[in-house]
């Protein structure tokens, strides 16, 4: 992190939706670590989980609202005296979408849509960050992923971020609100939960190697991904808090700008944990995109990104963390 950014940290109020959660946690974590004026998270724990959190409760520049971003007036309260938003709060996972997309537009875009309301009302805050994703690609083909070049949705999930850029696009014309999109690729690391119908591909092939069971592979396992290592994105948020003007109501590809295939991850997780183990091979799921890798320059020029830890690093981390819990 440049060290500019941590003066500016100290001087600054953060509101952090989502904030219990693997990605916000991650985050409040760092902030909180550079000595952060206040962070407040906004969270109804329901993906995310208080034990993220707890360490930070006794902090006096540490504040916890157990509130749902459906309503409105909670998110205008949550944000009385903040400076900078990172708005990561939202139902994941495009199987999850998949079977009730009710419940996710009613969180990904109303919601989403309560958080730019209350900004927008509010005079203090300077800038919403927000949680958009490489599902937004959908249906291209086109490799590596270039931000002005999207596909089709192939899920309500992916649905719910593209509304969610339209509409932070549109409130900048409209009422000249200032946002910053981060389209996460595949984020891993420490707090991602293995638990639950929806959980994601890292969590649960650790889970797997914890537990001496095979895990489940969709497909062939030569679907690739843009593995992202948390840290990396917990640093794209602090710098598009921070990011010049000009950088403002775009978004961005966070992700480390390389792909490995499925197959590639499970045996690299392996050499991680030192252990041989067969995956089982199941159907595809619905949904999926079959591969995806991301141009990282726009955030590289623009927000000043870099992805400092790199796959393998991150899974030796990630699989450290996850063996002691
Ligand atoms: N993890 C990834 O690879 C990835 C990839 C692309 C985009 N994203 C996006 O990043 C953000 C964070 O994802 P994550 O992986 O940390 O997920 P997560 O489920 O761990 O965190 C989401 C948090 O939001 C909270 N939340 C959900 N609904 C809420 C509501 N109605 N009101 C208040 N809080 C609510 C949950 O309790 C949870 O703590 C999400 O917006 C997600 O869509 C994640």
């Amino acid at each position: 992190m440049k060290e500019i950014y941590k003066h500016k940290i100290a001087q600054s109020s953060f509101l952090i939706t989502g904030g219990a959660g693997f990605i916000g946690s991650n985050l409040v974590e760092q902030l909180l670590a550079s000595d952060a004026k206040k962070v407040r998270v906004l969270d109804n724990l329901s993906t995310g989980y208080l034990y993220n959190i707890e360490p930070f409760l006794q902090k006096p520049n540490f504040e916890f609202i157990e509130g749902d971003i459906r309503d409105l007036k909670t998110c205008q309260d949550a944000l009385q005296g903040i400076d900078y938003v990172s708005h990561q709060a939202a139902l994941g996972s495009v199987p999850r979408s998949i079977n009730d997309p009710i419940t996710s537009n009613a969180v990904n875009v109303s919601g989403f849509l309560n958080m730019l309301v209350a900004v927008k009302e509010n005079t203090q805050v300077k800038r919403m960050v927000y949680a958009a994703s490489s599902s937004t690609y959908g249906d291209s083909k086109v490799l590596p992923k270039v931000e002005e070049t999207i596909g089709k949705p192939l899920s309500p999930y992916a649905v719910t971020k593209l509304v969610n850029e339209i509409y932070a696009d549109v409130f900048a014309k409209s009422y000249g609100t200032d946002t910053i999109g981060l389209r996460y690729f595949n984020v891993f690391g420490p707090n991602q939960s293995p638990n639950g119908a929806y959980a994601a591909v890292i969590p649960l092939f650790m889970q797997a190697l914890k537990d001496g069971q095979s895990p489940n592979i969709h497909g062939d396992g030569e679907q690739t991904r843009d593995f992202t290592f948390v840290t990396n994105a917990v640093n794209a948020n602090i710098n598009a808090f921070f990011a010049e003007t000009d950088a403002a109501n775009h978004v961005y590809n966070i992700a480390c700008g390389e792909r490995i295939s499925v197959n590639q991850l499970w045996k690299g997780l392996q050499q991680a944990a030192n252990i041989v183990m067969e995956a089982t091979y199941v159907p595809p799921r619905p949904g999926d995109v079959r591969d995806s890798l991301a141009d990282i320059s726009k955030a590289k020029n623009l927000l000043g990104y870099h992805p400092e830890v790199k796959v393998k690093e991150g899974l030796q981390k990630t699989w450290d963390w996850f063996s002691r819990e």
